[in-house]
């Protein structure tokens, strides 16, 4: 591999370590709300599982669906307790009691430490509802909006830069689906009122909710049509799992998410040529992660509950290199993906799972996401990579290397994240940081287990933890070691 400061991609949008939050399952009561718990705080915040997320340090987390959101009316979730309604929830077949919503997520992100990105609805509601969220949430006061946000004790407005125009809405699962004419006009104007409230807001425009849409990649390109000097960014959403049992393809998943992310570009690029625009259209992977295990276990749930325990995925060792490979998919595209969410941070498909009760803990995938996000902000850097490469039948020419690096300036560190997908032997490695003069490793973490299905779990929270006894030297500018197999990797170098 080689390194060197003056290969750029981009400076990395903090935001790539964005995560998601969706009333579904045990995420919102359960997860990060559960007043009487013992770690909960006078507002019913979990503070056990707070801790967890801090570990993250997830700048932005989006808000409140998914396919929540297509059916929901936030009013419902705003002013006194009592007030708040009971309703069946259609997207999950759940019901929601409305007893945490705009308010008290906007407190809760703040001792998290994140901003929100909030979704609106565009299933059910449209451009009135665009208008007057807004208006609530953004405006200082003196219109009827912000006047009722200040009488519901928030004083000052929420500030929320980020809003998302709808979740999925090219699916015909989704409450309100539309084509991609329909969808495109109603997006439109709502951006255009939303902006009219608030011109310093961010807008993210619906992409599909996969490469297997049939509707992929004509929804992007018919969105932007209507879309594209109102917004700057269009969504991007995926999930893998590993059915079949197939580890050597579902190591390689990553190369599909980059093989999405260029054709999204692309399209992207075509319209802005189309449009004679001077405008770069940016991408959000708004979703994305491993998620499989609990497909049948969620075939069971009885509907009408509320916070029923849905979409928990039991991460496994071999999760953890997936979501490694998927991290650095996007790292090695930051010159376009500025914003992604981990779908989603507690209990639904997440990275923190709990006990209602009981405790909290760090699933495997947790690990690749927090040396992510704490070592990869500052500037990635293209990996000039030489690896060999496996076939399997699905997927050709996959990298037993997948590697890159990030340089941080303000601190005079590099670190480079590395997966050997290798599931049977270890891999030499030589990193030739030409352009860092001497060098030193400050540390080299692992994560690697014996068995690749092994979990976490509340009697066995550490069973797939990292450990910092990797076997990185540095020897003037070459950084060399040799990887252990089926194993995540991050060699900090200074
Ligand atoms: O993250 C779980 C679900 O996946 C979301 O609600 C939806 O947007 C997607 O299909």
């Amino acid at each position: 591999m080689i390194i060197d400061k003056d290969f750029a991609i981009s400076k990395i949008d903090e935001r790539l370590y964005g995560s998601f939050i969706e009333h579904l399952g045990r995420a919102v009561y359960g997860g990060i709300f559960e007043p009487g718990h013992p770690s909960a705080d006078e507002r019913g915040y979990r503070k056990d599982v707070l801790n967890l997320i801090r570990k993250l340090r997830v700048p932005i987390i989006r808000y409140p669906g998914g396919n929540f959101v297509s059916g929901y009316d936030w009013k419902d979730g705003v002013g006194p307790l009592e007030l708040r309604p009971r309703r069946l929830e259609l997207a999950w077949r759940t019901v929601e009691p409305n007893l945490f919503g705009l308010n008290e997520f906007a407190d809760w992100s703040k001792a998290a430490g994140s901003d929100v990105m909030w979704a609106i609805n565009l299933g059910t509601h449209g451009v009135e509802e665009a208008r007057q969220i807004v208006e609530y949430a953004n405006h200082p006061s003196g219109s009827y909006w912000s006047d009722l946000r200040v009488s519901h004790g928030y004083k000052d407005p929420h500030n929320i830069k980020t809003w998302c125009l709808g979740n999925e809405m090219d699916g015909p699962w989704q409450i309100g689906h539309k084509t991609a004419a329909e969808y495109g006009r109603v997006a439109q104007e709502s951006a255009k009122v939303m902006k009219w409230v608030d011109p310093t807001i961010e807008l993210v425009a619906c992409g599909s909710s996969g490469k297997f849409m049939t509707t992929y990649p004509e929804w992007e390109a018919t969105v932007l049509d209507h879309t594209y000097e109102h917004v700057e960014y269009l969504s991007l959403h995926t999930y893998y799992g590993n059915h079949e049992n197939d580890t050597p393809t579902f190591l390689g998943r990553s190369l599909e998410m980059e093989d999405f992310i260029r054709s999204v570009a692309a399209t992207c690029d075509y319209i802005k040529a189309k449009k004679r625009s001077s405008k770069t259209m940016y991408l959000s992977f708004d979703e994305w992660n491993v998620w499989f295990h609990s497909n049948d276990a969620d075939k069971q749930i009885a509907p009408w509950q509320i916070a029923p325990p849905q979409l928990e995925d039991v991460y496994t060792m071999e999760d953890a290199l997936v979501v490694g490979c998927l991290l650095i998919a996007m790292l090695k595209h930051s010159d376009r993906v500025r914003m992604a969410c981990l779908a989603q941070l507690v209990n639904v498909i997440a990275p923190i799972m709990t006990e209602n009760g009981g405790d909290a803990w760090a699933q495997t995938i947790f690990y690749p996401f927090m040396h992510a996000s704490v070592f990869g902000r500052g500037t990635a850097l293209v990996p000039l990579v030489q690896s060999p490469k496996y076939d399997t039948k699905a997927i050709t020419d996959i990298p037993y290397l997948e590697s890159i690096a990030v340089y941080n300036e303000e601190a005079g560190e590099a670190t480079i994240f590395a997966v050997n997908r290798d599931l049977n032997e270890s891999l030499p490695f030589e990193a030739d940081l030409r352009s860092f003069g001497n060098c030193q490793v400050i540390e080299h973490l692992v994560l690697e287990h014996a068995d690749l299905k092994a979990t976490n779990t509340a009697r066995n929270p550490d069973n797939v933890a990292p450990h910092a006894r990797g076997n990185a030297q540095a020897d003037g500018s070459k950084v060399s070691s040799v990887l252990g197999k089926a194993s995540w990797n991050v060699i900090r170098v200074k």
